[in-house]
Order: C-alpha cells, then structure tokens, then sequence
C-alpha cells in the first residue's frame, strides 16, 4: 500500500467514525484545510517533474474527491441523528392533562359598578369622576346644606385638620359633589353618572367608614319628574332582571332636590328569606328628585331656563340585594374564599348585561 492509500483510507475511516460535526470539521480542516495533509501534498507536486506530477495529481485529486464526499456523507447522516434526536425531544403529548390556570375573579363592587355603567350608558348617561377629598363648597354648600343644617351631623363627616383660614377638607360623604363639579364645568344638556367611592364614620354590618354610591344627574331645558320616574323604574328592572317589579316612590326630604323622593321596590321577606319582585312587603334602594333650583344656581346654572333631576344609591347594597349577601363588611376583608364563592369570572358578562 503506497504512503497516499494509507492516508486515504486513515481518512475516509476517520469520516466515517466522526462521532459529531464539530470532530467532521476538524477532519476536513485536517485534510482539506490550508494547512491540510492533502493540501501540503498538493503543494509539494511543483518540485516533480511532469510525468509524475500528472500522475500524483491524479492520484491526490481522486483522494480529496472521496474524502470530501464521505465528509458530506457522514455529515447527512449526523444531522438525520441531530434531527431525529430533536424531534424525540420537542414532541408533544398532547394527551397530558392541561396545568391548571388561575384565574381571577372580579369583585362584586366593580361587578356591580359595570352593570350600572351598562344600563345608565344604554340610556345615554356618560361616566363624571371626582376627588375624594372634597371642600365645603362642593361637598356641602353648593348642595344646599349650609354649616348649620343637620344634615351635616347626619352624615358623619370625616374631616381634615383645620387649614390656617379655618376651613377644613373633608373626605366626601356622597358622590353628589361630583354633580355640583359637572354643572360647574359642563353646559347643559347633562346627563351623567357618577360612581365612586365614599366615606362616613359609621361601621356595622350595614354600614362601612369607606362605601360605593353611584349618583345621577340629568339637566336641560324640559325634564320633568316623569322623566326621573320613567328612568329609575326602568334601571331598577333592569338592573335586578324582573320585567314587571314594582316601584313605588315616596316623598322625602332632601336638601339638594324638590321635590324628593325615596325610591322602594316590591319584595317579599317571608320566612328569612328575601325575594325581590314579588310578595307585598318594600325594600328602600334609592333617594332622588328635582334638583333643587338654589343648587342649580350656586353651580352657575340659570333655573330660569334649566331643570333636571338627580338620584343617588349606595352600590354595596344594591349587590348585597341582588346577590343574595347577608353582611356587608366581607366586602373589604380581600378574604380569598368569600371572592371564590362571591366573585365573577372576569369577560362573562353577567346575562342581565347582556340582555340589553
Ligand atoms: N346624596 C344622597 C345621599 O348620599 C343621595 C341622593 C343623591 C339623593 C341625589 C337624591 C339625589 O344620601
């Protein structure tokens, strides 16, 4: 065996053998490379003479063309074992039980505050925000509750330390500073709703220090009192899904609205158990009426030319009322276990919403 079939066959055994691509590589490199066995050899063909040369080159030629085609041989071959072992690896049982996901709930105050924006939006009312910390004026003043109106103590203000003119800031008591702020910066017509959050010094299980209410104000020039009524028996079928529930309106007393009224609807409560929309008994959910001529006034509003009516209710309750909850302070214990059984999937809209 000449010196070339040795190196031949060391070679092409070397490719063959080539346990990966990185050692095919450097087996090329060493044969084929520029420092290369072979291409040393190709080299040194200049110093013979040309009979030999010829047949050398031939010969060296024949050598490079087997090695180069084993190399791309074995290097098919290493990349179908790549391929093959990649495939084993990356296959997916799709039979395998899916993980399980978790999945939020939401709150049943913002439940809640997105059916009211659902039913008020159907009817055209758009969505007024404002600050909780709120002056006399807004808060009060302009509401037609001056400082010595007892409704100032009934509401169990929370108040700020006095400022150095004497005046105190205080946490809002209801949403209707948000009317007074609206009138104030809107041209009539109006027609919004506004749901917040809002505070009194009160705690049982009733009663939060920090609630919900959502308030309504609509002004123009022709609203009337049917106008109010027609709207809030409407929302209160709505919002509770009985088609036919009885709504009764009972005069009452509010300083921000005349005339007013304290809206009821028809329930029964026999044996503990509460059922709305039917029996003879009433359930009080919400306060209104027309707003009070001196409050459209003190927000810069000619009552020559402009009436409407405003209404008010707490979310809490109306939730409690709909959901079937008995107490009210689980609403902010951020308990994991009352919003499991509480709580809606997030994207479902409830059918009530959905229906409209
Ligand atoms: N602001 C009143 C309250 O908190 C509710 C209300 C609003 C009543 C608007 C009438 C009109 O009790």
């Amino acid at each position: 065996m000449t010196d070339l079939d040795s190196l031949k066959s060391e070679l092409l055994t070397a490719a063959h053998a080539a346990p990966d691509l990185a050692a095919l590589e450097a087996l090329r490199v060493s044969g084929l490379g520029k420092k290369g066995r072979i291409t040393q050899l190709m080299k040194g063909l200049g110093g013979l003479d040309p009979e030999a040369r010829k047949a050398q080159g031939q010969a060296l030629n024949l050598v490079k063309d087997a090695l180069q085609s084993a190399i791309e041989a074995r290097k098919a071959e290493l990349e179908e074992v790549e391929l093959e072992r990649r495939l084993a690896e990356e296959s997916l049982d799709v039979s395998l039980p899916a993980r399980p996901r978790e999945v939020g709930l939401v709150h049943p105050i913002s439940q809640t505050m997105e059916e009211l924006v659902a039913i008020f939006g159907e009817m055209g009312f758009t969505v007024a925000e404002g600050p909780h910390i709120e002056d006399d004026f807004h808060n009060f003043d302009a509401l037609n509750i001056p400082p010595e109106h007892p409704a100032r103590q009934e509401m169990d203000t929370f108040y700020f330390p006095e400022k150095p003119d004497g005046s105190r800031m205080v946490l809002r008591t209801h949403t209707s500073p948000v009317q007074v702020r609206t009138m104030q910066s809107t041209k009539p017509p109006i027609r919004v709703i506004a749901p917040g959050r809002t505070f009194r010094a009160d705690h049982d299980a009733t009663h939060s220090p920090m609630f919900h209410q959502v308030e309504g104000l609509v002004i123009d020039e022709s609203t009337h009192m049917g106008h109010l009524k027609g709207t809030l028996i409407e929302f209160c079928r709505a919002y509770f899904g009985v088609d036919d529930l009885p709504v009764r309106f009972r005069p009452s007393y509010f300083p921000f609205t005349e005339p007013s009224a304290e809206v009821d609807i028809g329930c029964s409560k026999k044996g503990g158990q509460l059922v709305i929309g039917a029996g003879d008994d009433w359930l009080e959910i919400l306060g209104c009426g027309m707003v009070n001529p001196k409050v459209l006034e003190n927000c810069g509003i000619d009552s020559s030319k402009y009436q409407g009516f405003a209404f008010g209710m707490g979310i809490e309750r109306i939730a409690m009322l709909k959901y079937g909850m008995p107490d009210l302070r689980p609403f902010y214990d951020s308990d994991i276990r009352w919003l499991r059984h509480y709580g809606f999937v997030p994207l479902e809209t409830p059918s009530m919403v959905r229906g409209l």
